[in-house]
């Protein structure tokens, strides 16, 4: 009796999914005329990015709250004990040994011929340890901040044209260069290890060489060397200004009006403008001799870290 019974449940089974198969593919058999058979986007499931999204949507940090807590991840800890307690990994190294080691190898080979130089651009141990993250005291990971916070602020497109003064070791200049097209980002600096650590590991390490970005030396806010014209969709100084003399801000900013675009162009200037807050009311004075508007200052927030930030934004005087 149990065979019968056993042969008519698998019967069932079989109709039952082929109705179920059936009802799956009756819609793609006929259309329902008012809905497109395709659409041109999202193109993946829960992907509902714009071409033009810079900032990471709900959906994105949901997503990758679930893949943290999908790996049982433990929350971060206020403790430094706790968080290092987590460093199991095969030869944990912080990066001091991981310097002194580097020296002492000559890089690193698990082979015979180690003497052999298999380096077309050799880069310092310093470099390699990314000592550079943090030259400049701000988490590295704020630069992706200040990117996505201007980008946003003019509706930056690729092709638009962007000049930095002060990149440093390219912490926001990095993200910029990848967004826009080749040659689209120039930068003039001051400072000999920030320049090394930008040309000689952050944009061959970042696979970035190809986008040619126009980096100079100099510290005397002298722009000729990046061309005559008035280009420039965004030129910004991320905690620059608040180092430099009143004076050079000044011969800086004249300078810079005149590389602006007409009308689209804007100047984004990162904490303190100390200049225009000690002179008060010369302030919009000044800036109108030198051709310039202040159209007023923004804050942005950080992903990773609690952050305040003040930019100063300013275009071409209409008049
Ligand atoms: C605090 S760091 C900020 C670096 C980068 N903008 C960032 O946000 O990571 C200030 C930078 O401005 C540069 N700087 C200061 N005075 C300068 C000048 N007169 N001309 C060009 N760069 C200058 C410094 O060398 C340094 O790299």
């Amino acid at each position: 009796m149990a065979f019968p019974s056993k042969v008519s449940a698998l019967l069932l089974f079989a109709s039952a999914s082929a109705a179920l198969n059936l009802f799956l593919l009756l819609p793609s058999l006929f259309p329902s005329p008012s809905c497109p058979t395709s659409s041109p986007v999202p193109t993946k499931v829960g992907d509902h990015r714009m071409p033009e999204q810079i900032f990471p949507t709900s959906d994105d940090i949901k997503w990758i709250r679930a893949q943290i807590h999908g790996n049982s991840l433990p929350d971060p800890s206020n403790s430094p004990h706790v968080w290092h307690s987590l460093r199991k990994g095969i030869n944990p190294r912080t990066r001091e040994q991981q310097l002194e080691d580097l020296l002492r190898f000559k890089g690193i080979s698990h082979y015979e011929d180690a003497g052999n130089i298999h380096t077309d651009l050799p880069c310092p141990g310093e470099l390699l340890v990314e000592e550079h993250h943090s030259n400049y005291g701000e988490p590295w990971a704020g630069g992706r901040d200040v990117f996505e916070f201007l980008t946003s602020a003019i509706s930056l497109q690729p092709s638009d044209l962007v000049l930095e003064v002060g990149c440093g070791t390219l912490r926001v200049g990095l993200h910029f260069i990848r967004y826009l097209d080749s040659g689209h980002y120039s930068c003039l600096e001051r400072d000999e290890l920030s320049l090394l650590a930008a040309l000689r590991y952050e944009l061959p390490s970042q696979g970035l060489l190809h986008k040619r970005p126009f980096i100079l030396k100099g510290d005397d806010m002298n722009f000729s060397r990046f061309g005559e014209d008035s280009s420039y969709d965004l030129i910004y100084a991320s905690a620059v200004f608040l180092h430099i003399p009143d004076h050079l801000v000044w011969v800086g900013l004249e300078r810079l009006a005149l590389k602006l675009k007409p009308m689209k162009g804007r100047i984004f200037i990162s904490h303190n403008i100390k200049f225009c807050s000690r002179i008060k009311k010369e302030c919009p004075m000044k800036l109108e001799e030198i051709g310039l508007e202040y159209v007023g200052n923004h804050t942005h927030d950080s992903l990773l870290f609690n952050h305040y930030e003040i930019w100063y934004e300013f275009r071409r005087s209409v008049k």
